[in-house]
């Protein structure tokens, strides 16, 4: 047999075949309710396989993998919780990330089915996507997880937010961004807009938050050119004009919100961006496919075409938190201003 010469190594791809399978290993933990076992009492393999019910063998292997992907920590034999596994996959935590994880999951089936999509086209983007109870439920534990809590900070951080009183948050689900940013500002109210479905079924949700009163939900189509109403301190949209980023569109959505907003009046865009280098690079250029294999343009807007459609749009003295400088993983916070008159 002629064997190749080989000219470069093969190591750290073969590695990465074996890493790439973490999420689903971290999925299986999850279900096999291996971390609510843990939180309750760190404990060795055997009593951990009794308690769930599994393999020893097959457990202890499993445990040694979450140790060396820094979830698990182990002294005398007994395992034990790291902060990200007590924060993030303990059910009874507020910050739990389980439908996260499934969501995920389901994501990469359209990588399974790349090739096809690919070659023969694939799914038309649904925008009613989000308007059901889980992908709600799935937004709001994402939510939970560290965008909302971002996002409330840099807008609180600006010098303008304790003089505001009435925001709109612009394609905001059930509004669970407002929720993080009214808790920084005891007089401010919101408005929500959404989908008509959406925002019939936020009704239940702001009232089991406890909003209710303070934040209203309203039905407007927004593709349709929906009226958002006026007077407001500030705008606010998070992951909603990736598509109208690409043409004409976003601009006049942008003249729109200026007169929505009062002299003085702030808009806070939030979306990712491709504007970042090394792993965030990696995982958003992942997104970006997953999210055109999904039928959906783009899930990116650089801060230039931000800036630029916010200067064409009559904006001005714009502040920038860049993912480096601490926002929420690969997203671009931009302020951008109505001047005073
Ligand atoms: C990616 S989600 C973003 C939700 C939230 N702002 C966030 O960042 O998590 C997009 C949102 O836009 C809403 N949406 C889609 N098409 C819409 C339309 N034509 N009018 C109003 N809202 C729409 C969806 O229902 C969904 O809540």
């Amino acid at each position: 047999m002629n064997f190749p010469e080989l000219t470069v190594d093969f190591k750290d791809t073969c590695n990465m075949l074996f890493t790439a399978k973490m999420p689903q290993i971290i999925g299986t933990a999850v279900d096999l309710n291996l971390f609510d076992t843990l939180a309750a009492e760190p404990m060795g393999t055997d009593r951990l396989a009794r308690e769930l019910g599994t393999d020893s063998s097959m457990t202890q292997s499993l445990l040694e993998i979450l140790r060396e992907g820094g979830y698990l920590a182990a002294k005398a034999g007994h395992y034990s919780l790291n902060p990200v596994a007590r924060e993030f996959f303990v059910s009874s935590s507020p910050a739990f990330q389980g439908r996260v994880l499934k969501s995920m999951d389901k994501m990469s089936t359209l990588l399974g089915n790349a090739r096809e999509i690919m070659t023969q086209g694939g799914p038309v983007h649904d925008e009613t996507l989000w308007a059901n109870e889980e992908m709600m439920e799935t937004m709001l534990q994402g939510g939970r997880g560290g965008k909302v809590q971002s996002a409330a900070a840099f807008v609180s951080s600006l010098p303008e937010f304790s003089s505001m009183r009435r925001m709109c948050d612009i394609a905001g689900s059930f509004g669970y961004f407002s929720m993080g940013i009214l808790d920084r500002h005891p007089d401010l109210s919101a408005v929500v807009c959404d989908l008509p479905e959406v925002a019939e079924a936020a009704g239940s949700y702001i009232a089991k938050a406890g909003y209710e009163g303070r934040l209203e939900a309203r039905g407007v189509d927004l593709g349709a050119g929906g009226d958002f109403g006026t007077g407001y301190d500030l705008v606010f949209v998070s992951n909603y004009l990736y598509e109208w980023s690409l043409d004409h569109r976003l601009v006049d959505f942008l003249k729109r919100v200026r007169v929505a907003l009062n002299p003085g009046g702030v808009f806070v865009s939030r979306h990712m961006t491709l504007d970042v280098s090394g792993e965030d690079l990696k995982s958003q250029l992942m997104m970006e496919y997953m999210t055109r294999l999904g039928g959906y343009p783009t899930h990116a807007i650089s801060e230039a075409r931000l800036t630029e459609a916010l200067t064409q749009a009559g904006f001005c003295d714009f502040t920038v938190r860049k993912p480096e400088d601490g926002s929420y993983d690969n997203t671009l916070d931009f302020a951008a201003r109505v001047a005073a008159s």
